[in-house]
């Protein structure tokens, strides 16, 4: 013990020893706990985001999220990166997926806009028997076909005989009265859009020439507007189509005949400007540097076009249009004009395509109010759109219609040609679902019989391309 205290240094205690033993020992356990429990927390978070990747996410009901009846599952997207184009290009290529729509197609939004404004202004009233008369290639019918059922009305659908015929086996299916005509140009009578203005003109008069005793003669309704077309049997209208008692039981009760004219009525243009824009908007964090659209009515692009425009300048618009399209020449030189048609060799149908619903060769309502916004406008052929659609499901599994293949050539052209290559985010609308093309552009043998190759590999040259060289 004496031993002990004299060959240790005087500090060198007994009480020291312990402490700093007892120091080091629990700073080596924190240490030791400390990277343990670091490394098991990085684990445990590297392991949940995987889990969150990879598990499908579970469909979950919450309150107030369950939609009323089949108007409620139109809209509200989802916008989809197409993952082939967007890595080739080193560009955001975003769709929105509009084919998800239960109609089928982007038309839901616009045919459910038409029918809701016009209920708003007493127009049509539901379960009075009354009918929605269209002249439309497709897509509009069926959405009106849905909606009209869903909310209480019939409808009449006029459109040419050359149209997919899956269009009017989905349109009978849905019950809609289906008349298909001779293709014709909109200067003649016998073209579509105007038989279905005359048929709503005259709804009602069949009713005479069956021979019924007590028929009506219909009443065209005085709306304020001389485009709007409806009619009524009521009796409780004047020859000048005014009203006595506007709250009449026999007025607001009996059938009426109402003309959708999704060509020239704003309700179109409203519905994408109020409803995909915004939707579009929120979904990128208000990031859009360009937006592709071909045009149909002129309301997809004009709608969404404005839309973007009024919360950025900058974003660039950008018009697909098929081949023997007029509006290609509009934009470029403010003329409609197709070199097939100064030929003489312009066809009976509205355009020279495969690809159903884009192109027009006129000017209406809708495409007025989107010439003005449109930056840049892109000449798409059938051969490439038909290549397009083949790359998307090839590569992506995404199987598309023609005018949604169109949009996405239009895209690869449109960033080639700006060099963009830094992420920038193009945004286009994915219209509807291959299935509604089985026929003709779906239809191998068929574009062989039209000599359309098809051949993906023409979209992998398009990207390989040098940057504008378009
Ligand atoms: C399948 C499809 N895609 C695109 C469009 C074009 O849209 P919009 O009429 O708004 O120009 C239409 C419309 O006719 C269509 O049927
Ligand atoms: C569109 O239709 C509504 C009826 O639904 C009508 O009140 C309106 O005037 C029409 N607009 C145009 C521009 O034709």
């Amino acid at each position: 013990m004496k031993l002990f205290e004299l060959t240790l240094p005087p500090w060198y205690s007994n009480a020291v020893v312990r402490h700093i033993t007892f120091g080091i020992l629990i700073g080596f356990t924190l240490s030791v706990t400390s990277t343990s429990i670091s490394s098991y927390w990085r684990s445990r978070r590297r392991q949940s985001l995987s889990q969150e990747q990879n598990d499908l996410r579970p469909i979950e009901l919450r309150s107030n999220e369950v939609v009323r009846g089949v108007t409620g599952l139109i809209g509200n997207t989802p916008l989809v990166r197409i993952d082939s184009l967007s890595n080739a290009l080193g560009v955001e290529i975003l769709g929105k997926a509009e084919f998800l729509n239960p109609g089928g197609s982007v038309k839901d939004r616009v045919a459910l806009r038409i029918i809701e404004d016009a209920e708003r202004q007493g127009l049509l009233h539901p379960h009075t028997g009354s009918r929605i008369f269209e002249g439309t290639v497709g897509s509009t019918g069926i959405s009106i076909a849905t909606i009209a059922k869903a909310r209480g009305y019939d409808t009449t659908i006029i459109m040419p005989d050359d149209v997919a015929q899956e269009k009017v086996n989905a349109l009978q299916a849905l019950g809609a009265d289906v008349q298909r005509v001779r293709p014709a140009s909109i200067v003649d009578k016998k073209q579509y859009v105007n038989i279905a203005r005359r048929a709503a003109i005259e709804f009602g008069r069949s009713d005479i020439t069956k021979g019924l005793e007590d028929a009506h003669t219909s009443h065209e309704l005085n709306t304020g507007s001389a485009s709007v077309v409806v009619t009524t049997t009521s009796s409780h209208v004047n020859a000048e189509g005014t009203i006595d008692d506007p709250m009449d039981e026999d007025l607001l009760s009996k059938p009426r005949g109402f003309f959708a004219d999704q060509f020239e009525n704003r309700s179109n243009f409203e519905a994408h400007y109020d409803g995909t824009g915004p939707e579009i908007w929120r979904q990128t964090n208000s990031h859009v540097d360009g937006f592709v659209s071909g045009a149909g009515t002129g309301g997809t692009i004009a709608g969404i076009g404005q839309f973007f425009k009024s919360k950025n300048e900058e974003v660039q618009v950008v018009l697909a249009d098929p081949e023997g399209s007029g509006l290609y020449n509009k934009v470029k030189h403010g003329v409609m004009y197709d070199r097939r048609e100064a030929e003489g060799t312009k066809r009976r149908h509205q355009v020279d395509t495969v690809v159903e619903g884009i192109g027009i060769n006129r000017m209406t309502n809708n495409i007025d109010l989107g010439i003005p916004i449109i930056d840049d406008v892109f000449r798409i052929t059938d051969v490439e759109a038909v290549a397009m659609s083949r790359y998307l499901v090839h590569n992506d599994g995404l199987f598309l219609g023609s005018s949604s293949a169109c949009n996405l050539v239009a895209c690869v052209k449109f960033v080639k040609k700006m060099r963009w290559r830094e992420g920038q985010t193009l945004v286009t609308i994915l219209c509807d679902s291959g299935n509604r093309h089985y026929s003709k552009f779906w239809n191998d043998e068929y574009l062989r019989k039209a000599n359309i190759p098809v051949d993906r590999s023409i979209i992998d040259d398009l990207i390989a391309k040098p940057d504008s060289g378009v």
